[in-house]
């Protein structure tokens, strides 16, 4: 079993940015200059499905994860697990799970709909690199049960930002993230012999993209287009 588990101890980010202690409140400005590099990031950061072959450099990676570990949680309780996916056996159980997940899906579709879907490219798993699965613990010491009794799906909804927070980590490295939800969770988690209270949440692909888009590929493909300023604000 060459899968190997990368918990919360992973290496410190090596970042250049001023690191106060923790009962230090010397809190950074974050700039006009800033947060329109930000507002690129957000506008830049996109799915990637094509990846360059190149591995990541030593040590980037971890970077990224401890960097995702900054991400909220519900009651603190840090319920994200990754799993990086190296071994080429458990990767093809991973591309055959996702070609029935996804044939399936086609099946949904008819006509021109379902032309178009079979021209798609909905994952990178041949090429990319690096490859987490990422899981939600169902039953974390950490938290104490906090902000999750009525809604325990917010231990789902934490290890969501955590895999957001990486993607945007990711991107402002230069690297290229995918999300993957075209599989069938429960032979994902079996395959990978994960403890029975991780759920799947993600299967991400990363690397070097081949290309760089201001816009997603599902809407240059003419799957969907994107709808802005009708994101929904009710007042009551
Ligand atoms: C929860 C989630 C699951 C996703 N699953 C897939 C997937 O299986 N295959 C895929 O090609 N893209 C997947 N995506 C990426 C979306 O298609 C993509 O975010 C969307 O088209 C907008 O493009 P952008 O991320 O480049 O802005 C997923 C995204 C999210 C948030």
């Amino acid at each position: 079993m060459t899968t190997e588990s990368l918990s919360s101890q992973s290496s410190a980010p090596q970042s250049s940015a001023p690191q106060p202690s923790a009962s230090q409140s010397s809190a950074p400005v974050f700039d006009a200059a800033f947060q329109a590099q930000f507002e690129a990031l957000l506008r830049w950061r996109r799915d990637v499905r094509r990846f360059r072959p190149e591995a990541l450099p030593e040590g980037l990676l971890e970077r990224l994860l401890a960097l995702a570990e900054l991400a909220p949680s519900v009651g603190l309780s840090q319920p994200w697990r990754f799993v990086r996916v190296t071994s080429p056996g458990l990767r093809d159980k991973i591309i055959a799970n996702f070609e029935a997940a996804n044939a399936a899906a086609l099946a949904d579709y008819s006509g021109s709909r379902a032309a178009l879907y079979a021209r798609l490219k909905l994952a990178g798993l041949r090429e990319a690199p690096e490859q987490l699965a990422v899981f939600a613990e169902l039953a974390p010491e950490a938290g104490q049960g906090l902000g999750r009794r009525t809604m325990p799906e917010t231990l789902q909804y934490s290890a969501v930002c955590a895999v957001h927070t990486l993607w945007l980590a990711a991107r402002a490295a230069g690297i290229g993230l995918g999300w993957v939800s075209i599989l069938e969770p429960r032979a994902v988690a079996s395959a990978l012999s994960v403890p029975e209270r991780w759920c799947l949440v993600a299967y991400l692909c990363l690397g070097y993209p081949e290309e760089e888009h201001l816009d997603p590929e599902l809407e240059r493909e003419g799957w969907q287009d994107r709808t802005p300023g009708q994101t929904r604000l009710l007042t009551r």
